[in-house]
């Protein structure tokens, strides 16, 4: 009997995800040709519950987004060091017979960058779940990382658990962790001058953070590549291959 893989990505809504194009181009490019990939909606008060019921589906794994996060780490039987650290997870793996979390947002964002940040100044703007996934990141790849946020005791917080600064000042590497750009707003850019200016809301067309990064000159890294990166990794983790990330960028798009 041919056993089919199920993989999936568990939201709510999740009806505009980009993952499953991703990584059925990927499954294509690879010749995966017995592994599938579908969006799974699922409320919060069904969610525990459905992630167990997964694995005897046939499931092999699963992405996690908004706003699952922090639920798919709190369920795990196991967690990699960065799901712990960052206290959230967005990769679920099933294997002997337990759930394991992890973290791929954090490795994404620093494959996503041009360069090693390792000895550069990082500042990241938000201190919310997204914002403790840039730090984490961030500091583990060896960059010197401030942490600002609108209402500044979060992050103190964030800065006093992870070990950063916290504070608005000039830095090499500038990341959007906020949701302006979904949301209306405006953040306090002006001054900081980076080289190098990350966006993690992931938008069809440039953020007004990604203009401001190519009209000062900064290499501008878009959420659409961190998406990229992110699910990369975590099809590497599913399937032990190595990812086609062009393959994924083309349908990601
Ligand atoms: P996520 O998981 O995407 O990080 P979150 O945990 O709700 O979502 O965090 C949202 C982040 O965007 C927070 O850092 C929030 O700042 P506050 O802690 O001050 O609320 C930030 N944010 C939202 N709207 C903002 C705005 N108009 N200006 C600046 N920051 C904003």
């Amino acid at each position: 009997v041919p056993s089919v893989h199920l993989l999936g990505v568990l939201g709510f809504p999740v009806g505009h995800s980009r993952s499953p194009a991703m990584m059925r181009a990927a499954f294509a490019e690879l010749g995966l040709d017995d592994w599938r990939y579908f969006k799974l909606p699922v409320p919060p008060e069904r969610f525990a519950e459905t992630v167990r019921a997964l694995p005897g589906s046939g499931y092999r794994g699963a992405n996690v987004t908004i706003p699952h996060k922090v639920a798919a780490h709190d369920l795990a039987d196991e967690r990699s060091d960065a799901a712990e650290a960052i206290g959230a997870a967005n990769t679920l793996v099933f294997e002997g017979g337990k759930v394991v979390a992890d973290n791929t947002d954090a490795p994404g964002l620093i494959d996503s960058l041009p360069r090693s940040p390792q000895g550069q100044t990082a500042l990241v703007l938000g201190a919310g779940g997204a914002g403790r996934a840039a730090v984490w990141a961030l500091r583990e790849a060896g960059a010197d990382v401030a942490v600002w946020n609108r209402t500044a005791d979060k992050a103190r917080e964030l800065a006093d658990e992870m070990g950063v600064r916290h504070g608005l000042a000039p830095a090499e590497i500038v990341v959007n962790a906020t949701s302006v750009g979904l949301t209306e707003g405006t953040l306090p850019l002006e001054g900081l001058e980076p080289a190098i200016v990350v966006d993690l809301v992931y938008a069809a067309e440039p953020t007004a953070v990604e203009r401001w990064g190519a009209e000062h000159g900064a290499e501008v890294v878009r959420g659409l590549e961190i998406l990229v990166r992110q699910g990369a990794r975590s099809l590497e983790r599913w399937t032990g291959r190595t990812a086609p990330v062009d393959a994924m960028r083309a349908a990601a798009v």
